[in-house]
């Protein structure tokens, strides 16, 4: 039950080697939307506009995404002054540049929300305020505003909770530190807080007098939580295997867990993804359970919580099927506060970083994303429909029809897409598939069957819209051994991850082909041993490890941030680095906004303008458990008390908003 000792929760979590096995024997929007729609969709789409009241406006999406993507041919460099790389209990931004805390864990969301106070933490005040560690995070222009990128909505995930630090006396209750009495000082009051402590937040967001400020009282404020209703659609809704006893239809699921990144649709909906889901399923899988095979191979059930103690449906022994109605996109329209959650089954089901898309040459929309666990794979999903930017209806149900792939790199540097469909190949009945349902919800069975490349832990992955290039962040895997590296995953006990670049067939994102290469091998360039491939350009503190969330600019530049860099590691915290991808400075990167000690870097998420960019901090405090000098962080003994530094405070998960202080564009 203790898979991973030593380690803490988020990288337990997301290295997740825990007890699921990849046992497969397998070798290891904008202008260019515009350019790829007709001029008479946009004018459709124009008038369409003019005629709307309401919702997400798609002129207004259209013309962010425009901005996001406009520029000249050549990617421009960054220019800042770089941040020094270390560690302390403080963030540090590149000189000329604010980084103000927008939102922290327990702020209000919702009117009615109490002031927090980390010794009255409540179920009903915690559903009201904004929840613990924020990750993903998007941001949509408001349809009417005069400024879209000073007035919007954001978006944001919230991942997981860190009970030892934010509840007094507690301490880590999970099993994985070798605690002989686990969940011990745990009660139903504090798992209930925890429950409502994940999911997501809808927040308005508006610049005013210069600075960004949250608009209290807000028709779309929105907290989303482990037990919000929330609607099953595409292949596997209704299917036997996600039918439970609350639930005999198998369409509506309460909840959403371990939201880590996402993606926004240029049709307005937030995209939010379900990643280690197997944490939160207890039980046992006993001779002859019916979901054993699939159950065993996403880890579940896990016990990194113990909601099952007080929750049946999180009993495995009790609700076999349950599981099976996490680990999926959930698609949310963020303009309409009442509207239902839908898991989107069309896309598979596994241990889901992100959804980051793009709108192909054809009008097809292509997610890409990974599957976060040693030896998993990468994925993408072509929707079988087009995008209309005249029929916003339409495009909610693009992400029920459609084909998804699973990548196979080869060694000469090409690449193949193999769709996971039933029916072909091996996904039939004589390998336990008797419908797409069974295929989607054992997406990583079926990619097994396919011969899928077995990779480095992918996380975050981001199409440029400009270069239709593709990155794709591998954020390690110290387990592989000598004998299962790849080229795609060339390095034997992988520490430090690498960033592969893939380049898709005739620039178009449904080919089944693609070329690929790796843009840098992480860690640091000094140790030869390490064997790191920065640009020599690259100074001391501009190289990094652990490559986890990234995003691309309006004018096509890459942002990467890190998950994992400790002082044991790499000797530093983790930040947001900015990475040059093309000519000789390829390869380059600049270390631009640094965390408080302990904590990870989400989001990364700019305005359509590049104007403002918003970060997530994520855990301050918490501690490198693989350091056995580290004192374990408490709630009462943190790292960090970042960013109050109120004594009896305990650090907080929380957005910063950077501005440049003289205004205008970031890094340019
Ligand atoms: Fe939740 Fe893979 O990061
Ligand atoms: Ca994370
Ligand atoms: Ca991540
Ligand atoms: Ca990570």
């Amino acid at each position: 039950m203790n898979p991973r000792p030593g380690l803490p929760r988020a990288i337990a979590f997301e290295n997740a080697e825990n007890n699921s096995v990849n046992g497969s024997d397998n070798g290891t929007m904008g202008d260019v939307i515009a350019e790829r729609l007709s001029r008479r969709d946009l004018a459709k789409g124009i008038l369409a506009v003019t005629a709307m009241t309401a919702t997400a406006a798609p002129l207004a999406l259209l013309a962010s995404d425009r901005a996001r993507s406009q520029g000249s041919s050549a990617t421009p460099s960054f220019n800042f002054a770089e941040v020094e790389s270390g560690v302390d209990d403080k963030h540090y931004v590149a000189e000329g540049y604010d980084a103000d805390v927008l939102i922290r864990w327990g702020d209000p969301v919702l009117p009615g929300a109490p002031p927090f106070d980390p010794h009255k933490l409540t179920r009903d005040g915690q559903a009201k305020q904004f929840g613990y560690n924020n990750d993903y995070l998007g941001y949509f222009p408001m349809p009417d505003a005069p400024n879209p990128s000073e007035h919007g909505l954001l978006c944001v995930n919230h991942e997981y909770t860190n009970e030892e630090l934010m509840f007094p006396g507690l301490g880590r209750q999970d099993a994985r530190r070798g605690s002989t009495t686990p969940f011990s000082k745990m009660t139903r009051d504090i798992a209930e807080i925890e429950m409502m402590a994940h999911g997501g937040s809808v927040l308005e967001v508006k610049k005013i007098a210069g600075k960004w400020a949250i608009v209290a009282e807000s028709k779309y404020a929105r907290r989303i939580t482990a037990e919000t209703e929330m609607r099953i659609s595409g292949p596997a809704a209704g299917h036997s295997r996600m039918k439970t006893s609350a639930d005999p239809a198998g369409g509506r699921v309460l909840g959403m867990l371990n939201n880590c990144a996402g993606g926004r649709t240029p049709w307005g909906t937030w995209l939010t993804c379900e990643e280690n889901i197997n944490g939160y399923f207890t039980g046992e899988l006993v001779a002859g359970h019916p979901e054993a095979r699939n159950h065993k191979r996403v880890g579940v059930p896990s016990r990194w919580y113990n909601w099952g103690d007080y929750f049946d449906r999180f009993d495995v022994s009790k609700e076999p099927n349950e599981a099976n109605r996490f680990g999926w996109v959930v698609e949310i329209d963020p303009f309409d506060s009442t509207s239902l959650p839908v898991k989107r089954t069309a896309l598979g089901r596994f241990k889901r970083e992100g959804a980051a898309g793009i709108l192909n040459k054809d009008g097809r929309y292509v997610i890409y994303s990974g599957d976060d666990q040693r030896f998993e794979y990468v994925y993408k999903f072509v929707t079988e429909g087009r995008f209309d930017p005249t029929n916003r209806e339409a495009n909610m149900r693009l992400l029920d029809a459609g084909v998804c792939y699973v990548a196979k790199y080869n060694a000469d540097g090409t690449g193949d897409w193999l769709p996971l469909i039933y029916g072909q190949g091996p996904l039939t009945e004589a390998n336990g598939f008797h419908s797409q349902a069974d295929i989607v919800i054992e997406a990583r069975t079926a990619a097994d069957l396919l011969g899928a490349t077995k990779m480095d832990r992918p996380e975050d992955i981001e199409a440029n819209p400009r270069t239709n290039k593709v990155y794709v962040m591998l954020t390690n895997n110290p387990a592989r051994k000598a004998e299962q590296v790849d080229a795609a995953n060339p390095r034997a006990e992988n520490r430090f991850g690498h960033i592969i670049e893939m380049i898709p067939e005739g620039d178009d994102h449904a080919a089944t082909k693609f070329r690929w290469e790796i843009l840098v091998k992480c860690g640091d360039p000094s140790i030869a041993s390490v064997g790191a491939t920065f640009n020599p350009n690259t100074s001391k503190h501009g190289w990094f490890g652990m490559p986890d969330n990234c995003a691309v600019d309006s004018t096509g530049r890459l942002w990467i941030s890190t998950d994992g860099n400790y002082p044991k590691r790499t000797g530093r915290s983790d930040g947001l680095w900015a990475m040059e991808t093309d000519g000789p400075a390829r390869a380059t990167s600049k270390l631009f906004f640094r965390c408080p000690h302990g904590a990870e870097m989400c989001g990364p998420e700019f305005t359509p303008d590049d104007t403002t960019l918003f970060l997530a901090v994520q855990h301050p405090g918490e501690t490198d458990e693989s350091d056995p000098s580290a004192e374990p962080a408490s709630f009462e003994n943190p790292v960090t008390r970042w960013p109050d530094f109120k004594e009896g405070v305990p650090p907080r998960p929380s957005i910063v908003v950077i501005t440049r202080k003289a205004g205008g564009k970031i890094a340019v």
